[in-house]
């Protein structure tokens, strides 16, 4: 039988393919330069047929491929797979250039436009929501120091299950998810919970490869954040707790160490820790 928590991992994995279809991503599609094409995808295929020859791959594991591939597609699952398996590269590549503060993957579970709360913020959340209160707090400046009083901190976490409102049912609205403007001097302050640990969908085309692999499915318990500023470039984030177990081998491979977390006990039975924002000017 399928259990509840199967099923809404499945919504979730689809839920993320109407999202990316919906996101406005796709513009440019047609301006990339036929020589680029060419260079990426020749080699893409390339390396998969060197895999065939090296490896002597089979007509069965060949057809395996295909149905897999197939299937993918059909639970909705390629904006999972890719943000877990490929994204890592891609936001490294791009973001090497930067002065400021690192990066990280986006994953599939952002959604633009959540309510706007001014600071301090206290997230949407149920009146039951489970799960240690965390308070997130710091400022935003340039890399020359000076405060960004126009910025923005987005913010979406899973809940204490590892579920994300908008993707699984079951989830008012906008559960843990915020546009907090910073205050008159570039300072933020967030109130929501720490995340659980958190399981990609196990019950789809991904979790069956990952089970077929003998890997595991486990990310790191993580904050999604996104700070924006005119003038300066967006900042996709993630940030993670110390003493994590799955820090080290995280599936989507997105930990690095300027995003680990210092939380201390607050005296009010959370956590607060503090984290700075530097954000590059646009070039
Ligand atoms: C996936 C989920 C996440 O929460 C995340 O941060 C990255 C990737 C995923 O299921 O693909
Ligand atoms: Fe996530």
């Amino acid at each position: 039988m399928t259990s509840e928590v199967e099923a809404r991992a499945a919504d979730s994995g689809a839920g993320a393919t109407d999202t990316f279809r919906q996101s406005g991503k796709l513009q440019g599609e047609a301006d990339i330069p036929p020589e680029r094409v060419n260079l990426l995808a020749g080699e893409l295929i390339k390396a998969a047929n060197d895999v065939a020859e090296k490896h002597e791959v089979t007509y069965e594991e060949f057809n395996i491929l295909k149905a897999w591939l197939i299937q993918v597609g059909e639970d909705g699952e390629w904006p999972l797979f890719l943000d877990v398996f490929l994204e890592h590269t891609v936001e490294d590549v791009n973001t090497r250039h930067r002065e400021g503060t690192k990066g990280s993957i986006e994953g599939p579970y952002y959604v633009p436009d959540a309510p706007t709360i001014s600071s301090p913020a206290t997230l949407p959340m149920r009146p039951d929501e489970k799960g240690t209160p965390l308070t997130l707090k710091g400022s935003v400046t340039s890399t020359g120091g000076e405060a960004l009083t126009d910025a923005k901190v987005e913010i979406w976490l899973a809940d204490d299950e590892g579920f994300y409102s908008r993707f699984a049912p079951g989830l008012p609205e906008w559960n843990l998810r915020a546009t907090v403007p910073v205050d008159s001097e570039g300072n933020y302050e967030i109130h929501g919970i720490k995340p659980a640990p958190y399981q990609i969908p196990t019950d789809g085309a991904t979790g069956k490869l990952i089970a077929a692999a003998d890997w595991h499915a486990w990310r790191p318990a993580h904050l999604h954040i996104k700070v924006s500023a005119p003038g300066h470039e967006l900042l996709t984030q993630q940030l993670y707790f110390p003493g994590d177990q799955h820090n080290d081998d995280d599936i989507a491979a997105a930990v690095k160490p300027e995003l680990l977390l210092d939380p201390q006990p607050n005296g009010e039975g959370g956590e607060t820790a503090v984290y700075d924002y530097v954000l590059d000017a646009q070039a």
